[in-house]
């Protein structure tokens, strides 16, 4: 017998029982940043591996360790995108989008990928919604994009579960002073690193701050902090943005070792981040990157923008019994029909119930049956009403309305009158 074929490790199935709570999360998402005033974008999977190289940065776990890339049939390097970010500012720039200082604020949803060691919360293939806001300098616009997010936490009913930490990475010249602050204080002690830190020393020494290990923490406690080496007018983005969350009564944690993993970042940085999750409880995540545009060779433009873990989400409001019950669609009607000359009239008769009501959810019954099986399959489907088809109701031009959800009679509805006797009973149709 062969082999039974899977999905490769780390890429999951998202199956009929999961969509329902994937369409809600992204429909909420989707309508609140509608009501911001954020336009949709969608962008290819694939990019030149230069691009991520070039925008996420050499010495970054996602780049050096990360990556799928492969050389396609014309022997170019292509990598499977591992984030939004880079191929958005690639998109903008390409098409001219952000040119003359046009403001644009954007937002993409889809799959991304990363080699990384499979776990709950991550994976190789992952979801994000992410949103990116281009020409926008101020801190307005960080705090903006933070009280979105803190928007849609209540929506979704986890804002207790969730909390803000908060960063600013200063300017290109404050982090290099800072990491050669860091980096004299960590070479001093060298030998009490662990082996990824002392690494890490000589390509990426602000990741260190990252570092999970208990004695390299314990190290770093007495370390210089990246908020005292901040330039004066990094510092006065981040009182600005301070002042707004305080405004809008947003509780955060100022963490001076926040640095996130992606080269681009400056001055603001912020995650959101949940201990109802073990290890990988960063929900959200994002920060200013207004060095980026330039480093792809457009004109300064100040960048800054977030992606959310749709599958952390997910795992969250399952973990949190948030997954409203209504979600499956259900059908409103079960449509049941006895014989050939009453399956055809049904067919007729629901296309029309659907042209009158495009929102009515029908459900007509395929593969005939019995009376007693096709009223079983009724009643599975979850339908308020079954409507029964049989040659006495062809006669007569009338359909038999059957509650299936409440008590009450069956009752006989003329083929003319069933979809307002319908829309009368069922509001959403
Ligand atoms: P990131 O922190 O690498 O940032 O990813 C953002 C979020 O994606 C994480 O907080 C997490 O929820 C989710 N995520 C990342 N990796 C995985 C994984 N392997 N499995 C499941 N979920 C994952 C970025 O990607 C930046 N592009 C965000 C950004 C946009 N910054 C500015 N604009």
């Amino acid at each position: 017998m062969s082999k039974t074929l899977q999905a490769i490790r780390g890429m999951n199935d998202i199956l009929p029982g999961q969509t329902p709570v994937w369409r809600y999360l992204e429909g909420t998402f989707a309508k609140l940043l509608d009501s911001y005033g954020y336009s949709e974008i969608r962008l290819p999977i694939l990019e030149f591996t230069e691009l991520f190289a070039r925008g996420i940065g050499e010495g970054t776990d996602v780049v050096d360790k990360e990556m799928y890339t492969f050389l396609d049939r014309n022997e170019e390097s292509l990598t499977l995108r591992p984030e939004g970010t880079a191929g958005c500012v690639r998109a903008v720039l390409e098409h001219g989008l952000s040119g003359g200082g046009q403001v644009q604020k954007l937002w993409y949803a889809g799959p991304m990928f990363r080699y990384e060691k499979p776990q709950k919360g991550r994976y190789r293939q992952f979801h994000q919604i992410g949103v990116e806001v281009f020409n926008q300098p101020g801190p307005d616009i960080d705090a903006e994009l933070i009280v979105l997010t803190a928007r849609l936490w209540k929506l979704l009913g986890m804002a207790d579960a969730v909390s803000l930490q908060l960063n600013s990475l200063g300017s290109s010249e404050a982090r290099a002073a800072y990491r050669n602050a860091l980096v004299d204080y960590l070479q001093a002690r060298f030998d009490l690193l662990d082996e990824d830190s002392q690494r890490r020393l000589t390509t990426n020494p602000l990741r260190i701050l990252d570092s999970k290990n208990a004695q390299t923490q314990a190290l770093l406690a007495d370390a210089p902090t990246l908020l005292d080496y901040l330039d004066e007018e990094s510092r006065r983005h981040f009182d600005g943005l301070r002042a707004r969350l305080d405004a809008a009564g947003i509780a955060y944690q100022i963490n001076p070792k926040l640095v996130r993993g992606l080269d681009y970042y400056g001055r603001t940085v912020f995650e959101w981040v949940t201990d109802k999750l073990g290890a990988q409880g960063t929900v959200c995540a994002g920060g200013r990157y207004d060095g980026l545009v330039s480093q792809f060779g457009g004109k300064p433009t100040p960048g800054v923008g977030f992606a959310m873990g749709v599958e952390r989400l997910v795992l969250l409001l399952e973990t949190l019994g948030l997954v409203p019950d209504s979600l499956a669609a259900t059908p409103h009607v079960y449509v049941c029909a006895f014989g050939e000359a009453a399956e055809l009239a049904a067919l007729t008769l629901v296309e029309g119930l659907r042209d009158r009501l495009p929102q009515l959810r029908v459900w007509l019954n395929a593969g005939a049956g019995s009376f007693k099986s096709q009223f079983k399959k009724a009643d599975k489907s979850g339908a308020r009403y079954a409507l029964i088809l049989g040659d006495d109701e062809l006669t007569s031009r009338v359909v038999g309305c059957k509650p299936l959800r409440e008590d009450g009679e069956q009752q006989s509805v003329c083929w003319d009158d069933l979809a307002s006797w319908l829309a009368e009973r069922i509001e959403s149709a």
